[in-house]
């Protein structure tokens, strides 16, 4: 028996590294923990090289139609990607639906009424499914989406690692546990992102994200009315942005109102985000803070992105190489989903 097995490893083993090697799109994902006799399977920018060479063109192609008819849908999906990857590692967790047995991440506090895209993850996927059956991961698929979806709005373009499998289970407890609240001080950004095993420069970096995209009112209120439980608005807000602001977000009611994140270039992806921190208008408390909490590394970070708009691509583009590591399925762990909704 322990013959056997041992026979069936090597087996195994020298079989994957010659149809690897040969096949990057073949990755059983081994290696990224030592791997067997030093061969490496992690993530791999070559993985559809042979089962899918196409796998980006129709990703990009859909993108295109869906960005040009609403440029927010690039916001969004970026989005999508983050609020995956932070919930039981970057697996389409997000994306899977409520049944007998899971219960769907979609309506954990940080993703109901908010996260979107999942019209145009279900086109791409079908269209994949048409040209590579059952190759192009739903997990794969989102970060693939986010890359474009940062390209086409002016952004940076970055090499990037695929080869994720889609998971089984989603986690509620998870969505709600580990996706950091718009209101969360710094040393609780820092935390929620080390948990990751991302640190400041990640963090100061991804968070540019929200250099795209909107916020609902119901994100920001407090900031407005009552920032310190003493009736009085966030002191570190610039008197005229405080003013616009309150006129979409009202004391009471108007939650779902929508203000930009970059209100001076809401679907660029640039540096504004930074400059518009350094002058008192960033939109959420946890953009803000970046340069008001009092963490010498996270000020110095904002006003060098602020300067340098290469800078922070090229930062960006690491960090989200990064976040898209974040404990990826590989190997025999996971599958890949038909239907980005629910399991096989
Ligand atoms: C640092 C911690 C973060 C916090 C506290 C945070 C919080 C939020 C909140 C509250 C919203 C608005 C949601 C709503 O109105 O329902 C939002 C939107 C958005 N976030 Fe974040 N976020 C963070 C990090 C990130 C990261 C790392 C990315 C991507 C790299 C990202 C990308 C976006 C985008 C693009 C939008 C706009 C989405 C749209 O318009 O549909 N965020 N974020």
């Amino acid at each position: 028996m322990t013959f056997f097995t041992s026979s069936f490893i090597v087996l195994i083993t020298c079989l994957s590294a010659t149809v690897s090697q040969a096949h990057p799109g073949f990755n059983f994902g081994w290696g990224g923990h030592g791997g067997f006799g030093g061969i490496s399977f992690g993530l791999s920018p070559d993985f559809y090289q042979f089962t899918c060479p196409q796998a980006n063109n129709i990703v990009m192609s859909v993108l295109e139609k869906a960005i040009t008819n609403e440029p927010r849908m690039a916001a969004s999906l970026l989005r999508l990607h983050f609020h995956d990857c932070f919930v039981q590692g970057c697996d389409a967790s997000v994306l899977l639906d409520d049944t007998a047995i899971i219960a769907s991440e979609k309506k954990a506090g940080p993703n109901k009424n908010s996260i979107r895209g999942f019209q145009v993850i279900d086109e791409i996927k079908s269209k994949l499914e048409e040209a590579c059956p059952l190759t192009v991961s739903c997990a794969d698929i989102l970060s693939l989406a986010a890359r474009g979806s940062a390209v086409l709005s002016g952004g940076p373009n970055w090499d990037l690692p695929l080869g994720r499998r889609d998971s089984k289970t989603a986690s509620l407890t998870g969505a709600n546990q580990n996706i950091p609240p718009p209101n969360a001080t710094l040393a609780n950004l820092v935390k929620f992102f080390k948990r990751q095993g991302l640190d400041e420069v990640d963090l100061v970096a991804l968070s540019g994200g929200h250099t795209i995209g909107v916020a609902r009112c119901v994100t920001f209120k407090q900031r407005l009315y009552n920032q310190n439980g003493n009736n009085q608005p966030d002191e570190t807000l610039e008197k005229s942005y405080y003013f616009g602001l309150k006129s979409v977000c009202p004391k009471t009611g108007g939650d779902n109102n929508i203000s930009p994140l970059d209100f001076g270039s809401p679907a660029k992806f640039d540096n504004t985000y930074f400059k518009l921190i350094i002058w008192g208008k960033g939109l959420l408390f946890s953009d803000q803070v970046l340069l008001t909490g009092n963490v010498e590394n996270t000020i110095e970070l904002v006003k060098s992105y602020a300067e340098d708009e290469g800078l922070f691509f090229e930062q960006f583009a690491k960090s989200m190489i990064k976040m898209g590591n974040i404990k990826p399925l590989t190997g025999f762990k996971g599958e890949v989903r038909k239907n980005c909704h629910r399991v096989n």
